[in-house]
C-alpha cells in the first residue's frame, strides 16, 4: 500500500507540480489529492492535467467544521504537505494528523514568519530588513503559522540589486530543488 500524500495549495501550484514530477513513478508515496482553497487557484489546473483527485474546501467547514476529515480518510490520505496554503490549520486536522503535517515557507524561519508573512510580502521584508541572506524552510505543522519544528533550511544570497521578485525566483528555485526530496526523507522515517 503506498503512503497517500494531499498537497493543500492555494496559489500557482508550483511546488504542487515539482512533487507531483517527483512522486510520478514512486510506488511507495503517492499525490492521492490536491486540497485548495481558491477555486480560481491555478494549482488546479494542475491536478486536473495530472489526474489527481482535487478537493475545493471552504473556511466555515475546515476551520470549525471537521476540517474536511472524512474526505481525507475515503482518500487513505497519510501524510499531509502544505505548499502555499494560506490558511491556518485547525486543531482537528493536527491532532488527526500528528508529525504528518508539513510545510515550506519562503524565508529563514524564525524570522519573516507568521500571519500575513506570504509570497511576496516575505521577499519584500527580507530585503527591507537589509539581510544578506534569505532560503526556504521546511517544518512541522502545528497551530500557528509557520511555527512547528524546523526540519530543513537552505540559503540563498540576497543581493544589493535584488528586488522581492528576483529574490522570490531564487526562493522557488530552492523550494523545488529540496522540497520534493526533504517530504521523501520525512515519510521513510515515518514508515520504519
Ligand atoms: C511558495 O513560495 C511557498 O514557499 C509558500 O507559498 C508559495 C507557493 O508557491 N508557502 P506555489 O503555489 O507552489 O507556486
Amino acid at each position: 500500500m503506498p503512503v497517500n500524500i494531499a498537497i493543500f495549495a492555494s496559489g500557482a501550484g508550483s511546488n504542487a507540480q515539482k512533487i507531483i514530477d517527483h512522486f510520478r513513478d514512486n510506488e511507495k508515496i503517492k499525490v492521492a489529492l490536491i486540497v485548495c482553497n481558491n477555486p480560481l487557484a491555478g494549482v488546479l489546473q494542475i491536478a486536473e492535467r495530472e489526474k489527481v483527485p482535487s478537493l475545493l474546501i471552504e473556511r466555515q467547514r475546515f476551520v470549525k467544521g471537521d476540517a474536511y476529515l472524512p474526505e481525507l480518510k475515503a482518500a487513505g490520505i497519510d501524510f499531509i504537505v502544505l505548499a502555499g496554503f494560506l490558511w491556518k490549520i485547525p486543531t482537528a486536522l493536527i491532532d488527526a494528523y500528528p508529525q504528518q503535517i508539513v510545510n515550506i515557507h519562503p524565508a529563514l524561519l524564525p524570522k519573516f514568519g507568521g500571519k500575513g508573512m506570504y509570497g511576496q510580502n516575505v521577499h519584500e521584508a527580507v530585503i527591507a530588513a537589509g539581510e544578506k541572506e534569505s532560503g526556504i524552510t521546511i517544518h512541522y505543522v502545528d497551530g500557528h503559522y509557520d511555527n512547528g519544528d524546523i526540519i530543513f533550511q537552505a540559503k540563498c544570497e540576497v543581493a544589493d540589486d535584488d528586488t522581492p521578485h528576483s529574490l522570490a525566483q531564487k526562493i522557488h528555485l530552492l523550494e523545488h530543488q529540496h522540497f520534493p526530496v526533504a517530504i521523501e526523507e520525512i515519510i521513510g522515517k515515518l514508515k520504519c
